[in-house]
């Protein structure tokens, strides 16, 4: 039996682990991508089904991941290792059907991608679950290398805006900026090192100190801000038409594509599916009470990217501006909304919210770093601070690559030929490749096996008796110690969702990512 040398760490107190676990679910998905799909997609209708995403499948597997993380007490890895049974069927199912996948794409010519098919069930046979654990913690630190990078130009931004060096008067002149910008691979490859840097010093102070250290300070802070530029931003003549854009509900607007959108974003938002809240939930102590907690977390991630949508549109509209997607919307749209607001500050409210931006991804790419350098701590019995260094490095490298292949693949044209060759098309460049891989197919993936995992695997049982630690029902369910109280509303209700109504859920996500809907949809 492994000493896990890491988990003698803990959380100081359930606060700190509420803001942790917060920072890491809001991030740039809330800031940045939530408050345009409700613009988008009908508005307050689109809030009310991203609510019902977040209570039906995000919960529930929220709740799951913490469960398996303190149970084990162990990295993602050692996690699903130590809590599955031994003859496990699913990862000899999932490794079979892949094996026969990839026989079939072989034989129809895709002779790359049929290897690497064959390769991963090969290896799903022998692992097990423990598998999927390194598939979580992988897909964790590709996330974190093209991540640091965004949060590395919100610091260079949060420095121009200091400087007033974003006082634009056209979008046309921001979107220049931000072009130059996103094609100079040595700036990202600087500022995006910065970010891994602050969150390498983090980490490495541990647990309580670092992590919980940290997000006790900037979350309230970050909180502070964004309520200073919601006040900002509705009290603008004309704010009026942004909050009509924002929220009057039209569900006229719904569609089926809409309805996946708010549940993939439900699931990205809450940081699911890649086991950060599995390492996350293993530093809890016995005696805290998961649901609540839980709860917690994901009434501050909905009311944050809520707030977000408050502070961008009023302002948006009242400046007689277009709100775009993406990057555009925050590179190019807000710097110059921000500069008209009338009283010569646009440089504060610009500055102010690259840091509430910087801080949003900040706490997430902690949470990223603590998830890859928890498995180093305890696969490779490594100390933590040598672990985060040598995940620092690694995933700083492959950060530097990506820094240079953003607007195209011209850098790096070998690469290129690579992922055509395996996927059968590539993006027009690396940087939008490893980010729609991860996003649209290893990370849904990963939550449907993390959901099977502990709504079967480790079974509604052994989890109820986890759920409970730490409330009132505990002595109730330990006295009874029969499982009777998982035949009770509550846990009954909660396996209900995570074996039947999540799993279906994203295995619908895969289903629309995949392309499967688009003749229905359309
Ligand atoms: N939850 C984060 C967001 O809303 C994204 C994220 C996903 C961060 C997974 C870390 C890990 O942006």
């Amino acid at each position: 039996m492994s000493v896990e040398n890491n988990h003698s760490e803990h959380w100081g107190s359930r606060f700190g682990f509420i803001m942790a676990a917060a920072g890491s679910a809001i991030g740039l998905g809330n800031i940045w991508k939530f408050p345009y799909i409700v613009g988008l997609n009908g508005g307050g209708a689109f809030v009310l089904i991203y609510i019902l995403c977040i209570l039906l499948v995000g919960l529930p597997c929220m709740i799951g991941e913490f469960a398996v993380g303190r149970a084990s007490r162990s990295d993602a890895i050692g996690a699903l290792k130590k809590l599955a049974p031994r003859n496990s069927f699913m990862p000899k199912l999932f490794g079979g059907y892949g094996l026969g996948l990839g026989t079939m794409l072989l034989m129809n010519d895709s002779l790359e991608l049929g290897c690497l098919v064959l390769v991963l069930s090969a290896l799903m046979l022998i692992w097990g679950w423990g598998f999927i654990g390194f598939a979580n913690v992988f897909v964790a630190g590709v996330i974190l290398s093209y991540y640091a990078i965004i949060g590395g130009w919100l610091i260079y931004y949060t420095y121009l805006a200091f400087t007033n060096a974003l006082a634009f008067k056209e979008t046309a002149e921001a979107s220049a900026a931000f072009v130059q910008l996103a094609s100079n691979g040595h700036l990202s490859a600087i500022f995006g090192g910065a970010f891994i840097i602050a969150c390498c010093v983090v980490c490495w102070f541990g647990v309580k100190k670092g992590i919980e250290g940290v997000s006790k300070l900037v979350m309230p802070l970050m909180l502070g801000i964004i309520l200073v530029l919601v006040i900002r931003s509705l009290t603008l003549p004309g704010a009026i038409k942004g909050l009509d854009f924002y929220l009057t509900p039209r569900f006229s607007n719904i569609t089926a594509k809409g309805v996946l959108e708010a549940l993939g974003h439900a699931f990205y938002s809450l940081s699911l599916g890649m086991a950060i809240l599995i390492v996350y939930g293993s530093y809890l102590p016995k005696n805290r009470d998961i649901v609540k907690s839980a709860c917690y977390v994901a009434v501050l991630d909905t009311c944050i990217a809520l707030f977000a949508g408050f502070a961008i549109f009023p302002a948006v509209f009242a400046m007689g501006m277009n709100p775009a997607a993406g990057p555009g919307l925050i590179f190019n749209i807000l710097p110059v909304t921000f500069n008209a607001i009338p009283g010569n500050l646009g440089w504060l409210w610009s500055g102010l919210f690259f840091i509430l931006m910087f801080i949003a991804a900040f706490t997430s790419g902690i949470s990223l770093l603590e998830t890859v350098s928890a498995s180093f701590i305890s696969r490779l019995r490594m100390k933590r601070r040598a672990a985060v260094l040598l995940s620092s490095v690694l995933i700083g490298s492959l950060m530097v690559v990506i820094s240079y292949s953003i607007v195209s693949y011209n850098a790096f044209p070998k690469l290129h030929d690579i992922i055509k060759e395996i996927f059968g098309s590539a993006k027009g460049s690396f940087f939008d490749d490893v980010d729609f891989y991860c996003s649209s197919w290893i990370l849904p993936m990963n939550g449907l096996a993390l959901a099977i995992f502990s709504g079967w695997t480790w079974g509604v049982k052994h989890i109820s008796r986890e759920i409970y630690r730490g409330t009132k029902l505990e002595h109730v369910e330990l006295d009874l110690n029969k499982h009777r109280m998982i035949l009770q509303f509550p846990m009954a209700s909660w396996a209900f969702f995570i074996r039947f109504i999540a799993p279906v859920m994203i295995f619908m996500i895969l289903c629309y990512g995949a392309g499967l809907f688009k003749k229905i949809l359309n």
